[in-house]
């Protein structure tokens, strides 16, 4: 999507360790009208699909799922980072390992917001590893809900997670895709 890829060239921060920095934009300072032109770019590719529930994981994820959610006109349920007091039989419980963080955490979704009518379009700011959307996914399945489809606003497509996620079949929409990118320089390519 041409003006992510823009706004990520001109106001994204290319760390050391391969790490991008889109605070001004995505992960602190969130810019409304660019979610709002993500959220319309995920419905027109995913305007075959029957959605009727975002799925989203805590914290920054959120924002972009709210405006999604709203595009699509349908609510957004978060996936939460559990304290182990949520711990019980009323929530799907699963374990995420992120590289990234180099931790692992349990998230949880309540069965009230989550079923087996359940049609889902799950939606996150980035792909790397692709734990947490592994982690979203298996929340899915236990909940016997449908997954139908992923919707992510940056790929960094030299990890492995668009690759994984690729290869189970789900139709997964990265609305930028970043092929490499080079701290010294700043530069960043996108895969066309
Ligand atoms: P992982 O398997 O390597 O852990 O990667 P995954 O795709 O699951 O993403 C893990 C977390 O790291 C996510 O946040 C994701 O947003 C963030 N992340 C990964 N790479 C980058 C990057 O290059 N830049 C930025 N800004 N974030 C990145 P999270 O753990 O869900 O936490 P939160 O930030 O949403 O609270
Ligand atoms: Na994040
Ligand atoms: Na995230």
């Amino acid at each position: 999507m041409r003006i992510l890829e823009e706004r990520i060239r001109k106001d994204g921060i290319v760390r050391a360790g391969n790490v991008l920095k889109v605070d001004s934009f995505i992960n602190h300072q969130m810019d409304i009208a660019l979610f709002e032109e993500m959220a319309k770019e995920w419905k027109r590719l995913f305007a075959r699909k029957n959605i009727n529930k975002i799925l989203t994981i805590e914290a920054s994820g959120i924002g972009i799922a709210a405006i999604a959610a709203r595009e699509f006109g349908v609510p957004v349920v978060f996936a939460k980072k559990a304290k182990s007091i949520n711990l019980d039989s009323d929530n799907y419980v699963t374990k995420i390992q992120s590289f990234t963080h180099g931790k692992i955490y349990e998230v949880i979704v309540s069965k009230k917001y989550l079923s087996p009518e359940d049609h889902v379009l799950i939606i996150d700011d980035f792909l790397a590893n692709g734990c947490a959307l592994m982690g979203l996914l298996e929340l899915v399945e236990r909940a016997g809900a449908t997954v139908e489809g992923i919707g992510v606003a940056i790929e960094k497509g030299f990890q492995r997670g668009g690759d994984m996620i690729r290869a189970k079949g789900i139709q997964l929409e990265s609305l930028a895709i970043v092929e490499s990118m080079n701290a010294e320089d700043g530069s960043i390519e996108f895969r066309k």
